[in-house]
């Protein structure tokens, strides 16, 4: 077989070199080469690794059909969800996420759920390996096929025969391109992989899962140009001491980037979470000092979040803050705004903030549950257990509107709380439609005169 040639090229410039060079002659850029693949022999068509041949021609838009577009429900709710209502034929999904997190335990379980057949690509572990874990999830699936190979053309000559429903590749990092002299994992061979693979998924129409490590900087390993070539991203997230992890898509062409999917991390694979403020707050009927509930919007899904508050004497000159779950930096600010506009003396006083499950946050909504909690404990006077909260606080200690508060009061309702406190700003908000009792505060000493009064 004609080797194909390779050469490098200066991502910057574009300056071409048959060797690797640290400096770029022509731009003077830094460790910018790139190797990548220049020519193929006519003759010797490769699968998938040069064009089809077929040259497009253009059309106006209104006359180009419109296929309706089939999507492939998968048993997977969460996952199904995420995709933006289904798997769009073709398409290339990047499933990113820390080592250890699940993501080769979802897809293999998503795998042996579906009723179709599967090619399971697993360059990191054994066939014996992934044989125990699937016993593990509980075996179901007759067609689904594992394949522990690295080389792309094989994986193309295997998929060929196999022709698969859906292919999985675990993971991007350890496949490689026979005709890239670089190591499974550099730049060059994730970018030539993933252009293979996109070929393969457009022209086969054959949706194929991508999975990607995630770098300490919680990028995905590999070139920024990765996410643009692949037509969705989905990242797989959550505190591996935890049992929750959730599901975002970053980027998606074919539907939402809003959704989220949530999964427990049990000992035979993972649990669709269909209803998350249930499991998020914990069922104890006394109410306790220093908690509060905050009800949140992740994506487009309401949850209700325990917030948990601690606040202490500082044994020492420097008061400690610390926040799991929650921006130490908002914290502080929170914190200074207690201080400076409501006259409490926080200075002196430890502080440690909870988010319970290990989930993250970042929605502004919670900042009132968690000013509740930490005055709650500071006070040592609990907040009761049938009041939630959702506002955002400003610097000057003003109760903002948070979006979407409808849906946030709604789910409130639904899970049996008699109290919302809210901002007195969020507008078109009838009381005649809820049931719940909806208290509109604009500052937060109304708020405190409502919650420990
Ligand atoms: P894995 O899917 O291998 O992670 P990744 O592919 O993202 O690196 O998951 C690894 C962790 O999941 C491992 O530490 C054990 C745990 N696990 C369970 O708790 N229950 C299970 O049923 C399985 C299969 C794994
Ligand atoms: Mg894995």
């Amino acid at each position: 077989m004609a080797k194909m040639k390779s050469a490098y090229f200066c991502q910057s410039c574009g300056y071409e070199t048959p060797k690797w060079l640290g400096k770029c002659p022509s731009c003077s850029e830094w460790n910018s080469f790139v190797e990548e693949v220049v020519s193929t022999s006519k003759k010797e068509v490769v699968a998938f690794s040069s064009s089809s041949g077929r040259t497009a021609k253009p059309q106006k838009l209104g006359e180009i059909e419109t296929r309706k577009e089939e999507r492939i429900q998968l048993q997977d709710k969460e996952l199904n969800r995420v995709l933006g209502n289904g798997l769009v034929p073709g398409s290339l999904i990047l499933f990113g996420g820390e080592p250890g997190i699940g993501k080769s335990t979802l897809l293999l379980q998503m795998a042996v759920a579906e009723k179709k057949s599967i090619l399971y690509v697993s360059g990191e572990e054994s066939d014996q390996q992934i044989r125990m874990r699937a016993e593990r999830i509980g075996n179901t699936n007759e067609d689904c096929y594992i394949l522990t190979e690295t080389n792309v053309q094989n994986i193309f000559k295997q998929a060929e025969i196999l022709e698969p429903d859906i292919l999985i590749i675990d993971s991007i990092q350890t496949i490689f391109s026979q005709h890239i002299e670089s190591s499974p994992g550099s730049i060059s061979q994730i970018r030539e992989c993933t252009a293979a693979l996109l070929r393969f998924a457009k022209q086969t129409e054959t949706p194929v899962f991508l999975i990607g490590h995630i770098t300490k900087e919680g990028s995905l390993a590999g070139p920024k140009v990765l996410e643009h070539m692949v037509d969705a991203v989905l990242q797989f997230e959550g505190d591996r001491n935890h049992v929750y992890r959730l599901l975002r898509s970053i980027k998606n062409r074919f539907g939402s980037t809003n959704e989220l999917g949530i999964y427990e991390m049990l000992g035979n694979g993972l649990r669709q979470v269909e209803n998350p403020s249930e499991i998020l707050i914990s069922d104890s009927d006394t109410s306790l000092s220093g908690v509060s509930i905050a009800a949140t919007l992740e994506g487009l899904r309401p949850m209700l979040i325990e917030i948990q508050a601690l606040v202490s004497t500082a044994a020492y000159g420097t008061p400690q803050r610390s926040a799991t779950g929650f921006d130490l930096r908002r914290l502080n600010m929170l914190l200074a705004v207690m201080e400076k506009r409501c006259g409490f003396k926080l200075a002196a006083k430890d502080v440690f903030l909870n988010i319970a499950g290990g989930i993250k946050v970042d929605d502004p909504a919670i900042d009132l549950a968690v000013v509740a909690a930490i005055l709650s404990s500071n006070f040592d006077i609990s907040v009761e257990r049938n009041i939630c909260l959702s506002a955002e606080v400003g610097l000057a200690g003003e109760i903002r509107p948070v979006n979407r508060i409808d849906q946030r009061i709604h789910e409130a309702q639904k899970l049996g709380f008699d109290k919302i406190i809210i901002s007195k700003h969020n507008k078109g908000i009838d009381q005649k439609n809820f049931k719940i009792e909806i208290v509109m505060c604009s500052r937060i000493e109304e708020v405190l005169k409502e919650l420990f009064s």
